[in-house]
């Protein structure tokens, strides 16, 4: 039997984490695991219920109602609902991080996380998987970008998605998102030790994609299939 590999990759908002992990998760055959994507699900919740999201007691008093699943082909439910579209607009981007920043919340999804990731092989991207959910992750990878070069990306996604935003307001709330996940107390974004750092500012997708299972391939000897 094959032994069971976990890749954890984290990084500021609009790092290129998702795009990456996903197209490493399919030529490896390996389980992609979008944390942001729970975070963002409860956030969804908490809003449908009309509870503000910067209130933390009301906002954790509504982990035992939210259930969140991963589905295959990035198909995100909260309850059951299909939620896969609405955590991606706007609203949802700008009111994760605090959400994102109570202890009770991470707690109970970190837990599912894990549990996740025990049985698969996975890549998981996030801001604390290398540090939090999974410190004994075989790689690391700490993906980073300049914010000039994060905020067009996330600019020409969401112009793709008919989302609509100017790129000084992503900019702005990049950075400011990023404060708030470096800042907070609990399991805040931050490099690992032992994570690569991957500065991908001037690289194209394949170029991301093929040193990434370079990485992974010195640090596991995992053979790669052929491209
Ligand atoms: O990666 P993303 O933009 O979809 O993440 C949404 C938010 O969730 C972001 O503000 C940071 C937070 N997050 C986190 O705190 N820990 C994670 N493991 C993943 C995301």
């Amino acid at each position: 039997m094959r032994k069971i590999i976990s890749v954890a990759i984290d990084g500021p908002a609009a790092a290129g984490k998702s795009t990456i992990a996903k197209k490493v998760a399919k030529i490896l055959n390996f389980t992609y695991i979008d944390t942001g994507a729970m975070y963002r699900a409860f956030t969804y919740y908490v809003m449908k219920k009309g509870v503000d999201p910067q209130d933390e007691e009301a906002a954790c008093a509504l982990i035992p109602e939210v259930e969140i699943n991963l589905e295959p082909g990035d198909v995100v439910l909260v309850n059951q609902e299909d939620v896969t579209k609405q955590i991606r607009e706007t609203y949802i981007s700008s009111n994760v991080s605090y959400i994102a920043s109570y202890r009770a919340i991470r707690l109970a999804l970190v837990e599912q996380q894990r549990r996740l990731a025990r049985n698969n092989s996975v890549i998981m991207d996030g801001r604390d998987i290398g540090t939090y959910v999974l410190p004994d992750a075989d790689v690391k990878i700490f993906q980073v970008a300049s914010v000039h070069t994060r905020a067009i990306r996330r600019y020409e996604e969401n112009l793709e998605k008919g989302i609509q935003c100017t790129l000084q307001q992503i900019e702005d709330d990049l950075v400011r998102r990023d404060y708030i996940d470096s800042n907070r107390e609990f399991a805040p974004l931050r490099q690992a030790p032992d994570a690569v750092l991957l500065d991908t500012s001037l690289m194209s997708i394949e170029e991301v994609v093929v040193r990434v299972l370079e990485i992974i391939v010195a640090k596991t000897g995992y053979e790669v299939p052929k491209l």
